[in-house]
């Protein structure tokens, strides 16, 4: 394994990302965390990433003491390069001429982490601070017109640190800077989906045993490939549980119900309880309030299920399986492995009363691998490459209270924005494409020599890394005209198609 020491901010995140596409495992370590501790997880590297603060601050992170002298190959990127820097005696100042974005880099001396690049080249920095003499036993590699030390290296005690992002795309050979560092240390690339899937299954079965699971299908990536994945692992003894709460788009449930079983082979239950839940949502409009409803009742329904399933079975069903990922374990502060229900996972918040341990098979995973996954498990692509859509569905997509009707027309207008989508070859440019109807809203139109007054519908299309911020996706005109064409030629209550143009913030990508 990797360690990427976490000096604060979203930059280690993607410096683990960018190891795994290398091929080696890695893993996000906070920066108090005692070398000891380190050590203990057997680390063929350490990687100490940026951070918002600058080392003079007062309260900055502290390298962890004893770090330099473990013996275990380490780079600094930005502030943690500083840090190495003014732990071993250089000079690290407070310069006039700060660096933010594209800067050249001039290559001095290839050294083993820059070897093979050529000498000029565009690298991302975002700095204040700068390193101007390197510690003894380094050697300089590169600089810039404002930073005489841009990366540096003692080779012979494996210690190497770089002032720019090697790990952000807009560094032309960011990716090679890591891995020569990753060789440099010794690592093999062995972190591959085959083998992600081979010791998934094995921790999996070595976890639940001959006991029994209960997964809850969301009709989502994470919980299908999950749900998959512990299905490879202990075949019928899992069960999955499919509430449809009458808020899906078209075709949706059909997809877990056929597709789903087909290609996994798994026991699944689908509860039908549509009636229930537009009977709770009638009459209200107040959006917290729908997703307070939604969630109630999916409460319910799930915790009927899973005693329908003990009875069944006649046998305690003693694991829940939830698709969590990595960025919420990293974001929640670590976790600490198996542990009864907590708030962040994705079925819509369970009660801690619901006395299961966790099955977690894909929390050290990033969402691309997570659909690399999938695809290894053999899971369609339709499932695979699904965007987001969020647990309350298209109950929070339709303005106005929702009924049975608005729910079809809303579907229906839908539908045919996501095929015209998937015509356009743009699926997997759109992070998430969200269509609201505003049914409360009505507008007059002409139609076939006629006046109409009907409905409008918001396109939502936005990419996003990460869904915490966003922003409006530009498609192109002759896509966005042939939805808007389509839909108002179909859907007869449409008569008005208009393009959300908000990022996020302020916006959020749903409307409620
Ligand atoms: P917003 O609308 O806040 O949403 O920008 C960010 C992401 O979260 C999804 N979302 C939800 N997912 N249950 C979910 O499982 C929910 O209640 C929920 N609300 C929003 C949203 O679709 C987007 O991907």
């Amino acid at each position: 394994t990797v360690l990427v020491v976490d000096f604060g901010a979203q930059y280690a995140q993607l410096i683990a990302r960018r190891v795994r596409e290398c091929h080696v495992f890695s893993e996000i370590v906070p920066s108090t965390m005692p070398v000891e501790e380190m050590l203990a997880k057997r680390p063929k590297a350490i990687i100490l990433s940026g951070g918002p603060a600058s080392v003079y601050e007062p309260g900055a992170p502290a390298v962890p003491t004893g770090l330099f002298d473990a013996g275990v190959p380490t780079l600094g990127i930005c502030y943690g390069f500083q840090a190495m820097a003014k732990e071993l005696g250089g000079t690290v100042a407070n310069s006039d001429i700060a660096e933010y974005g594209a800067t050249p880099l001039t290559v001095l001396d290839q050294g083993r982490l820059l070897a093979g690049l050529p000498t000029e080249q565009s690298v991302w920095m975002s700095h204040r601070v700068t390193c101007s003499v390197a510690p003894t036993g380094f050697i300089v590699t590169a600089s810039t017109a404002s930073a005489p030390v841009a990366a540096m290296e003692d080779a012979a005690r494996g210690l190497y640190g770089v002032q720019f992002h090697p790990e952000v795309m807009h560094t032309e050979h960011g990716l090679q800077v890591l891995r020569q560092f990753l060789e440099a240390a010794g690592c093999r690339p062995s972190w591959t989906m085959v083998n992600i899937v081979e010791e998934s299954i094995e921790a999996v079965r070595a976890q639940v045993g001959d006991k029994r699971a209960i997964c809850g299908l969301s009709g989502g990536v994470d919980s299908a490939v999950a749900a998959a994945l512990v299905q490879r692992a202990i075949g019928s003894r899992l069960t999955c549980v499919f509430v449809d709460h009458g808020l899906l788009r078209k075709g949706e449930a059909e997809q877990v119900e056929k597709d789903f079983v087909a290609a996994t082979g798994v026991d699944l239950k689908v509860v039908d309880a549509a009636d229930r839940f537009l009977g709770a949502l009638e009459g209200v409009t107040d959006p917290e309030t729908k997703r307070k409803i939604i969630g109630r009742e999916f409460i319910r329904v799930f915790e009927e299920a899973a005693r329908e399933v003990v009875e069944e079975h006649g046998e305690a069903v003693e694991f829940l399986v939830q698709g969590t990922l990595y960025p919420d374990v990293v974001e929640s502060g670590g976790g600490t492995g198996a542990a009864n229900i907590k708030s962040h996972h994705n079925v819509g918040g369970l009660p801690e009363d619901l006395q299961f341990s966790l099955v977690e098979p894909l929390r050290t995973l990033f969402k691309d691998e997570v659909r690399r996954l999938g695809e290894e498990l053999g899971l369609p692509a339709e499932i695979v490459w699904r965007q987001p859509f969020p647990g309350p569905g298209l109950g929070i997509r339709i303005i106005g209270a929702v009924t049975r009707d608005r729910l079809e027309v809303l579907r229906e207008a839908d539908a045919i924005a996501r095929e015209e989508l998937t015509r356009a070859g743009l699926d997997r440019d759109i992070w998430q494409f969200p269509v609201v109807l505003l049914a409360d809203v009505r507008s007059v139109g002409v139609q076939g020599d006629g006046r109409t007054y009907g409905h409008p519908v918001v396109l939502r299309p936005v990419t996003s890394e990460d869904a915490m911020t966003a922003d409006w996706a530009r498609l192109p005109y002759d896509v966005l005209q042939r939805m808007s064409t389509r839909i108002t030629n179909e859907v007869a209550e449409v008569n008005r198609v208009v393009v959300d143009i908000t990022s996020k913030p302020p916006g959020t990508i749903e409307w409620e």
